[in-house]
Parts: C-alpha cells; sequence; structure tokens
C-alpha cells in the first residue's frame, strides 16, 4: 500500500529518543528535559507563523496576518500553561539533578531571542551569560538585518496611505502613533478593520509573551529562590525583563485616544 504510517512521518522513534537525562535516579530530570523541548518545538511554530505574518504585512495584506497572529497568540497562551506544569517540580527535586546541567540556561535559546527580534529586540543575550552556538548566532544575524513585526505592520500602513514612516526619533515616532490612532478611531471600513484587527492581536501577543516572563520568573524564585540561575544571571535578572513590551507605540495609542 503507498502513502507512510504515523510513526515514520512523524518520526517518532527519532522524538522519543531524544531525551537524556544527567542524572541517574533523579526521576523529574525527565519532566525537566521533556518540557523544554516541547517549549523550543512551540517557539519554532510560533516563528513559522510570525515570519509569514511579517511577509503578508510586507505585501500590503493585513488580512493574510490575521491567521497566523491568531494561532500564535494560542501558543502564547500554551507557553503559559506549561509553567504550570513545571511548577510539579519542587526545589529539592530539581536540586537532585541541578548541578550537572550548568551552564545550560534558557538564555541560550536561539529561538527564543528570535522571537524577541521579531518583535523588535536587538538579540543580545545579558553581557555574562555564556555564548549562543554558532548555528544561532548566524541565524540571529540574519533576522537582525530583516524587518520586524513592527515594521511589516508600518509597511501595511503605508500600502493604504497613513503617514507611518520607519525610523528612530521622536518626530518619527510620533507620525506613528498618530496613523495607528487614526486606525484605532475609525475601523468600519474593511480595509481598517483588518489593520485594527493585526494591531490587537500583536497586543495579545506582546502581552502573553510579557505575562510568560512574570510566570516564569515567580516559577523560578519557587524553584531556586535568589540563588544564581544556571546561567549566571538568576531571578534578579528575570524581574529587570518583565517590564519590557515589543511594540511600546501600539500600547502608547491608548494614552492619545
Ligand atoms: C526549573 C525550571 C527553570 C528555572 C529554575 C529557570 C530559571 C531561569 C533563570 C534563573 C534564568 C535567568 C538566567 C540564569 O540565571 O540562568 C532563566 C532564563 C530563561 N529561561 Fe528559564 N528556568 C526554568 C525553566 C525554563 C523553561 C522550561 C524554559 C523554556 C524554554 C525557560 C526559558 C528561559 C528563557 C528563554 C530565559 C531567558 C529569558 C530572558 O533573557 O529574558 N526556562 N531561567
Amino acid at each position: 500500500m503507498a502513502g507512510t504510517d504515523y510513526s515514520s512521518y512523524l518520526r517518532i522513534d527519532e522524538l522519543l529518543d531524544l531525551q537524556h537525562p544527567l542524572t541517574v535516579g533523579a526521576h523529574d530530570e525527565m519532566l525537566f528535559v521533556v518540557i523544554h523541548q516541547a517549549y523550543e518545538l512551540w517557539f519554532k511554530v510560533i516563528l513559522h507563523e510570525l515570519d509569514f505574518a511579517t511577509a503578508e504585512l510586507l505585501a500590503g495584506r493585513p488580512q493574510g496576518a490575521m491567521a497566523p497572529l491568531h494561532r500564535t497568540t494560542r501558543v502564547d497562551e500554551l507557553l503559559i500553561a506549561q509553567l504550570r506544569v513545571l511548577e510539579t517540580l519542587t526545589p529539592e527535586g530539581f536540586l537532585e539533578f541541578r548541578d550537572p546541567l550548568k551552564p545550560a540556561s534558557g538564555l541560550q535559546s536561539g529561538q527564543f531571542r528570535a522571537i524577541e527580534v521579531l518583535g523588535g529586540f536587538d538579540g543580545t543575550t545579558p553581557a555574562d551569560a555564556s555564548p549562543l552556538s554558532d548555528h544561532d548566532r548566524a541565524e540571529l544575524r540574519r533576522r537582525s538585518g530583516a524587518p520586524t513585526l513592527f515594521s511589516a505592520l508600518c509597511a501595511a500602513l503605508r500600502a493604504q496611505g497613513f503617514d507611518a514612516p520607519d525610523g528612530d526619533g521622536i518626530e518619527l515616532r510620533d507620525r506613528r502613533v498618530e496613523a495607528l490612532v487614526s486606525v484605532y478611531r475609525d475601523h468600519v471600513s474593511p480595509e481598517r478593520a483588518a489593520l485594527h484587527r493585526v494591531c490587537e492581536l500583536l497586543l495579545d501577543h506582546d502581552e502573553a509573551i510579557s505575562r510568560w516572563r512574570f510566570h516564569h520568573a515567580l516559577m523560578a524564585a519557587r524553584e531556586i529562590g535568589s540563588r544564581p540561575g544556571t546561567g549566571g544571571g538568576g531571578v534578579a535578572y528575570l524581574d529587570t525583563t518583565i517590564t519590557l513590551r515589543f511594540f511600546p507605540e501600539l500600547w502608547e495609542v491608548r494614552n492619545r485616544l
């Protein structure tokens, strides 16, 4: 019979052969490995969707960006929900296998940094963190030269005649925010409705990643208190990331309506 079967199509044997806890007898390490791998798979889906949304916006098709952004926001919620599973790990259970992991840390997740780069960040990790792999560094360099989600949104705004210029500086920023305010004040036509929906989906994504940052910091405090993290930053570093926002101009709109 032609075709394939479940196991070969999904490479289940290879997938289930990728979990290698380091400490013999540490029961909880299996969860720790699997949950990180699951995050990286979901990061892969998020990047796949956000790249597609960015391309649609750059092509002046906000309508086409809606489905991938919507899916992204659903996956974002899974990222947050997974933290509750991780919180079944007790601090003493974590200590059973933690030391051999050093200096491995989520700080070295290239895909997390790529999500940040699409959100407009520069993709750097704290200066004293262990370096990313060569592959991750090359990928981040490639992404850093490409349009971000917000610059793609501005391109979609310009395609519909709005004054939403790229560039730094207060004056250019002000013109962009005013263009967004205009979309928020009036989004009755299908064209404006699509732009408005995209703005709100981007804000959903931004808010969800911030909630993840906050919850991840709480989870980390629960596991390790104020000890240094395996990557050296600790919860004190995570606390500095909680107020970060991808799209400050979409938040600024709220002040001007
Ligand atoms: C017991 C579980 C975990 C603990 C105690 C923990 C703790 C920490 C700490 C303390 C940091 C700051 C850097 C450092 O000192 O190493 C960090 C960073 C990070 N962790 Fe976790 N983490 C855990 C699980 C996870 C999981 C499952 C993920 C999913 C991928 C993750 C993703 C990240 C990311 C992306 C960063 C960098 C955040 C940023 O730079 O803004 N962590 N983690």
